[in-house]
């Protein structure tokens, strides 16, 4: 099948020689139906709509239309739903099922699949599961997107929206939102975001495009920026492991949340138990990605020392930097920038600001990434606390401000592991060439983990590796995946 997915029209702030030019392409294509990814109109006046449907008239190509936060602008939702058709929808084809919904919060630029939306989904990926292509679209991005300034606006519960896109073997997702282009594979789901395809509204000077999006064994994303084009295509079948016997290379534990204090939120029990597990399993390298104390206090930190004396590497989280913990910190834990062997690169990376959730890492930082990249080690990992990618069971809050930038570059780097400590929740994904893994709090009471408490082992083979989740009390496995690794 052959489709067009175009974005952010934003009537009236339109180009006009844009939109008839991406018209004319697509009407004289071969391509089946378009998707419209939200932001059809810039206010959501029904002057706009009016000139939008007229202008729209032009296209001789079956077309659906997603609602974006500017469509429900002004209690705009009524007149799309007047005007359009309904905010959810199914397509359906003989192998194929699209599903469109609203991730729009009426007034406001954050999204929300909002719960009943989610159930609905849900059920209706159930009620398709014969499918071969499996294509849901809704307004706001679901992964950061590169170019774009500071991350926000991402939809509030994107870890589980993402989780449940890939229980159901959801082949492709929609987006738009961002006004710049963008392809990533994340597991088997190929996220595709559209820039927009008429509007002023460009970014870095960007230039209008659309995409025209093929898929058969492959799924091949052509984006028109007019006078440019770029192509990315993947495999729509899961690759497989072959190679069982490879050589181990080495062993990494990775902790995150201990949250040492002397109130109850500290499980000292599980703490004790769980090193024990972690020295039985004998680590070449232990990661601490933050949050060692619950608060940066003195009398944490010395009680942290105490507890702490196995050789680890250690990023800072939020919660040890707030108080007097910005500088008790590096008085307490050594904070190195990197560890190097032939076999392993680790960077380490500070992301937390001063009495704020939020992190970033900056273009300095960034600078000095590209510079470790070059490092001639076999694997390379980077550490950091804050998200890169959202985590399912909690609101998305804790990524970075400026994960788009990074994520594009740590992708794009080809770097082998990036291992983050917030949220709670354990999980791991492979986005292009690049495993990002994420631990729960190891002896924290605030977890959002049904298993527990946990770490993470990462085993890295040869030819792929191993994360598996060790619930901090009992000591039983959960395994988080196995990714074959290009090399
Ligand atoms: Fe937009
Ligand atoms: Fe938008």
């Amino acid at each position: 099948m052959k489709i067009a997915h175009i974005s952010d029209t934003h009537f009236p702030q339109i180009i006009k020689e844009s939109f008839d030019r991406s018209i004319k392409k697509i009407n004289n294509s071969d391509i089946e139906f378009v998707i419209h990814t939200g932001d059809l109109v810039d206010r959501g006046y029904l002057r706009e709509y009016e000139e939008a449907i007229q202008s729209f008239s032009k296209l001789k190509k079956p077309i659906i239309f997603v609602p974006g936060n500017h469509d429900g602008k002004n209690v705009g939702l009524k007149l799309f739903e007047n005007f359009i058709g309904p905010l959810n929808g199914v397509k359906e084809g003989k192998d194929y099922v699209v599903i469109y919904l609203n991730s729009v919060i009426p007034d406001m630029n954050e999204g929300r699949i909002s719960n009943s939306s989610f159930l609905w989904l849900k059920e209706t990926l159930r009620g398709h599961l014969d499918k071969e292509i499996k294509i849901v679209c809704f307004h706001h991005h679901l992964v950061p997107v590169p170019n774009t300034g500071r991350e926000r606006n991402v939809l509030f519960n994107s870890g589980d929206v993402l989780d449940l896109l890939l229980k159901y073997g959801v082949n492709l997702v929609l987006n738009g939102h961002k006004h710049y282009p963008n392809v990533y594979k994340l597991e088997n789901l190929v996220i595709v975001n559209a820039g927009t395809m008429c509007s002023i509204k460009t970014r870095l000077g960007d230039k209008n495009s659309f995409n025209i999006i093929e898929i058969d064994d492959k799924i091949k994303v052509k984006t028109l920026r007019f006078g440019e084009i770029r192509e990315r295509e993947y495999e729509r079948k899961k690759e497989r492991i072959y190679n069982v016997n490879s050589e181990k290379l080495f062993r990494i534990v990775q902790i995150a949340g201990t949250c040492i204090d002397n109130s109850d939120i500290f499980n000292k029990k599980m703490f004790l138990n769980a090193f024990k597990k972690i020295s039985a399993l004998n680590p070449d390298f232990i990661v601490h990605c933050g949050d060692i104390v619950n608060e940066g206090l003195n009398k944490n930190y010395t009680l942290a020392a105490k507890y702490l004396k196995t050789p680890i590497f250690f990023v800072p989280g939020p919660r040890d930097i707030n108080y007097l913990g910005y500088n008790l910190f590096p008085k307490y834990f050594d904070f190195i920038e990197t560890h190097v062997t032939k076999k392993v690169a680790f960077k380490f990376l500070n992301s937390c600001q001063y009495d704020s959730d939020i992190g970033v890492i900056g273009r300095g930082e960034l600078d000095r990434i590209k510079q470790f990249s070059r490092i001639p080690s076999e694997f390379k990992a980077i550490v950091l606390h804050h998200n890169l990618l959202p985590i399912e069971n909690t609101r998305e809050k804790g990524l970075l401000e400026d994960a788009g930038d990074i994520l594009y570059e740590l992708t794009r780097l080809k770097i082998d592991l990036v291992l983050t400590g917030h949220s709670s929740h354990p999980s791991a994904r492979k986005i292009e060439n690049t495993l990002v893994v994420n631990a729960n709090s190891l002896s924290c009471k605030r977890q959002r983990n049904l298993f527990g408490n946990s770490f993470n082992i990462i085993d890295v083979y040869k030819d792929f590796i191993y994360v598996s989740e060790i619930q901090s009390l009992s000591g039983s496995r959960h395994v988080l995946g196995i990714w074959k690794r290009k090399i």
